[in-house]
């Protein structure tokens, strides 16, 4: 095989995301064949001890405290995001005008004219740009936007979308970031609903007017920096969105952060003229059709198991039978990402999809806000 072309990553971020990213960028060349190799060139992060344990065990080059130096490296070609959300669109400009490549975690902004400005810098820099709504390249939701662009499903009447989390149950839990307006935008409707947002316009299509109703159950907390003192939450701890889509279909989103055993549920209904999908991540592997051309007596829900080799992505790993699971759907972003590059092409969801959800994310909370229904407007150019 032909040498391929490096391509030397910046990491911003260390913890989650950075452990997600980091195993990605290790695996991708291992069991896929993209058409440039990644270097894990430098990763970057607030703590100087922790950094330095984490590059060792991932094997990252060096590291820096300070992203600003980082992105303007000219030795660098992606600068991957995997900071908290308020971090992202002045990290994401400033790498962009630097001319790096963005590899980018949700939420994507704090605001939609953060988003505006980041899709403008990446597209003026003529830079590669991804969002990284990971559950896209799930198996079993490639599958399902399969069936639907064979028109199984028929005309789409609703789509039940929800990603249910239970971590604030504990009223201990203490205020960090993603509990604070400045740092998070919002609660579960940013951070889960994004997600949600980004399936509904994959599977469905755009969302043009909704409702939402939010909720708080505990507005008071211990705080992160100090724990003997309360504050006050400033994010939501529920929302519930209902949706109508552009072909008609009218569908809910229910985000919480609050339901009781339910540790990462992010699921699917979509119910159609000629059939019906069900999908829940929790049980990724797995995608439940319904056909009404099945014969009468057979008609019933089948559960496929997403692991065959004429399914996307998975043949690259284990025979079939053989699942895969949460950090794989990064793994395959990797890929993609890194063929984007090089062969100048781009890579779905990008920066535009980034607006476009931002966008029904503002909707949402001027809905909450007026307790009535918004259009989503401004439909981007394409
Ligand atoms: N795709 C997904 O499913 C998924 C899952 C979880 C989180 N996320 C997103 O990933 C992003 C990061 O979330 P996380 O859970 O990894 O956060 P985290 O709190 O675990 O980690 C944040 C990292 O950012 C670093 N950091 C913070 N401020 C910094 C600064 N000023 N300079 C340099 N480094 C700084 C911290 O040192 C830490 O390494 C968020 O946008 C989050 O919404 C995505």
């Amino acid at each position: 095989m032909a040498a391929r072309k490096q391509l030397n990553i910046a990491l911003l971020g260390h913890r989650f995301m950075g452990r997600a990213h980091s195993n990605a960028w290790r695996q991708v060349t291992k069991f896929f064949d993209p058409a440039a190799e990644p270097v894990l060139k430098v990763v970057c992060g607030r703590d100087a001890a922790d950094l330095q344990a984490f590059a060792s065990r991932w094997g990252w080059e060096e590291t820096d405290t300070d992203w600003r130096r980082v992105v303007e490296r000219p030795d660098i070609d992606i600068v991957d995001i995997g900071l908290p959300t308020y971090l992202h669109a002045e990290t994401a400009i400033a790498a962009a005008q630097a001319g790096k490549h963005l590899f980018c975690e949700k939420p994507f902004s704090n605001t939609l004219a953060e988003a505006e400005a980041m899709l403008a810098a990446a597209e003026s820099a003529g830079v590669v740009h991804y969002l990284n709504h990971n559950y896209r390249r799930c198996p079993a939701v490639v599958l399902a936007r399969q069936i639907i662009d064979a028109g199984e499903l028929g005309e789409i009447y609703h789509w039940r979308g929800a990603y249910q989390q239970s971590w604030l149950i504990n009223p201990e839990h203490p205020i960090d970031w993603k509990l604070r307006k400045a740092t998070a935008a919002a609660g579960p409707l940013w951070d889960l609903g994004s997600h949600a947002i980004d399936l509904a316009h994959f599977l469905v299509g755009d969302i043009v007017s909704l409702d939402c109703r939010m909720k708080n159950f505990i507005t008071r907390r211990p705080l992160a920096e100090d724990p003997a003192t309360q504050g006050e939450v400033e994010v939501e701890c529920a929302a519930l969105l209902t949706t109508e889509f552009a072909n008609g279909a009218l569908g809910t989103i229910e985000t919480t952060r609050y339901a009781t055993g339910r540790r990462n549920r992010h699921t699917f209904e979509i119910y159609g003229s000629k059939g019906a999908l069900t999908w829940d991540m929790e049980d990724m592997n797995r995608l439940q059709f319904y056909s009404e051309a099945d014969p009468a007596h057979a008609r019933g829900f089948r559960d496929i198991l997403a692991t065959e080799r004429c399914h996307d992505y998975v043949k690259n790993w284990w025979p079939p039978g053989h699942i895969i699971g949460y950090e794989h759907p990064f793994v395959h972003a990797a890929a993609d990402f890194l063929d984007a590059i090089a062969q100048g092409t781009g890579i779905q969801p990008d920066f535009r999809e980034g607006v476009r959800i931002a966008r029904v994310l503002e909707a949402a909370l001027a809905a909450d806000a007026s307790g009535g229904r918004v259009s989503v407007g401004g439909e981007l150019a394409s």
